[in-house]
């Protein structure tokens, strides 16, 4: 049997301005809120990624016209809710497009069945469950609440609920089942995870009343909703911005620009992070685009210092852990990042991900049940070998970071599945050797 490959070799410097693709959640939620509303939402920027073009399928099996009028521009026309799918619904690799459908469908007097790759089937799906049952959902289910999953929506009273893991994407499923709710829904979230759905409800037409007492948020969402049709500029999504910029951070001579990336402040905890390690970044050019804050982030290779990530700063930079362990083992010093217990329920255990494939490129870590602790190479006079084929259980994250990686090591990396990559970055290989990477394809017998 043969399986392509990539491989990334020392190259650089990289130079270039570049724009990073649509932001994921933005584009899921774009789409799902577009179907969920009366008329016609018109999206720019879309991220056509598989994730994203998974939900867009699963708009039209709910009864919405969906069309791609040309790259990145959407027409979504939803019918004011959701019709009873005729078919399973295959969400793909996407853990927020399936979560946030089904806190959607959950409003609706309907029955649907939901699966996904491997990876979405071995996920943990109890985390959203277990409130839209509390709200008088029914569903039945694998074991731990492991998709294939029909749920069964229809009639949802009120729900008062305290998010016992920092999850956006449980707070988005209870919030969209919340419109539909008899008395809405009322969330507190004890610290501030990504507040896209918020922002973009209103922009739909519909009441979010949102309160703070300290780092603890209350969100309140009233039910009986109507949400209006309207138009979506979708801006970079900072998770895959974070790829040539970290490359640009740890390949000597480099500079690289990523234009118009979303800097939402719950978003931005890499940014804050790397500028604690000393990197060389600016934001310039900063606007607003469709209620969104964007603005062009330049990084220039730096002498990165290792750091004790703040616990705290953890949901702001939920899928960047990864690529900041690349940084770190380019770094003088120890990267110390604690309470990041989520990252072990993401498309893989990316701990354990990452731990492996840092190790076999001879990178010194320590891993525990919530942290990961990396030795930066640099100071303790030794580099980072590289050398490994790095096994990525399809996970496009701990992918691109490994190669990320191979970019300044002693010897190549390769990683597998790099197919997976497309589902939050499709572009990416094009755009990283347009900058200068030595990114290529290889096929194994
Ligand atoms: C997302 C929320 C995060 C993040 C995921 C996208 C979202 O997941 O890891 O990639 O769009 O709401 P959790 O809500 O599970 O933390």
């Amino acid at each position: 049997m043969t399986a392509a490959t990539l491989t990334a070799r020392r190259s650089g410097p990289l130079r270039g301005r570049v724009r990073a693709p649509g932001d994921k959640s933005i584009s899921h939620r774009a789409l799902i809120l577009g179907a969920l509303a009366e008329g016609v939402t018109e999206i720019e920027g879309l991220l056509e990624g598989d994730d994203v073009k998974r939900t867009a399928a699963a708009m039209a099996a709910f009864g919405a016209d969906v069309t791609c009028l040309g790259e990145g521009a959407w027409r979504v026309e939803g019918r004011g809710g959701f019709a009873e799918p005729a078919d399973v619904i295959d969400c793909g690799n996407a853990g927020t497009g399936v979560r946030l459908i089904m806190g959607a469908a959950a409003g609706f007097d309907l029955s649907v069945t939901f699966t996904g790759d491997a990876s979405l089937r071995s996920r943990p799906m109890n985390r959203v469950l277990k409130p839209l049952g509390e709200m008088g959902a029914s569903w039945i289910c694998r074991a731990g609440g492991r998709l294939p999953l029909t749920l069964r929506g229809g009639n949802l009273r009120r729900i008062a609920y305290r998010l016992p893991e920092p999850s956006a994407q449980v707070k988005s499923a209870v919030l969209l089942a919340g419109l539909r709710a008899d008395g809405g829904a009322e969330m507190i979230e004890p610290e501030a995870t990504r507040d896209h759905t918020e922002r973009m409800l209103r922009g739909f037409g519909a009441q979010v009343d949102v309160s703070e007492d300290g780092a603890a948020r209350r969100i309140v969402v009233p039910g009986g909703q109507k949400l209006r049709g309207t138009r979506i500029h979708v801006p970079g999504d900072p998770s895959s911005a974070a790829f040539p910029l970290v490359a640009a951070l740890v390949t000597p001579g480099s500079e690289v620009t990523v234009q118009g990336m979303l800097l939402n402040a719950t978003r931005i905890g890499l940014l804050e992070t790397l500028g604690d390690m000393g990197a060389d970044l600016s934001v310039t050019n900063i606007r607003d685009e469709g209620g969104e804050s964007v603005g062009d982030v330049t990084a220039r290779y730096s002498e990165l210092s290792g750091v004790d990530v703040p616990p705290e700063r953890a949901p702001s930079m939920i899928d960047e852990y990864p690529i900041l362990a690349v940084a770190a083992a380019f770094a003088q010093g120890k990267t110390v990042m604690r309470g990041i217990g989520e990252m072990r329920v993401k498309e893989s255990d990316r701990i354990a991900l990452m731990a492996a494939g840092l190790a076999a490129c001879g990178v010194g870590i320590e891993e525990e049940a919530e942290a990961l602790t990396v030795v930066g190479a640099k100071g303790g006079n030794h580099r980072v070998e590289g050398g490994a084929r790095v096994v990525t259980h399809g996970d496009h994250r701990i992918a691109m970071s490994h190669l990320v990686l191979g970019l300044s090591a002693e010897t190549p990396v390769t990683v597998d599945e790099p197919g997976m990559i497309a589902t939050s970055f499709p572009g990416f290989v094009d755009m990283m050797r347009g900058l200068g990477a030595g990114i290529g394809e290889a096929v194994e017998a």
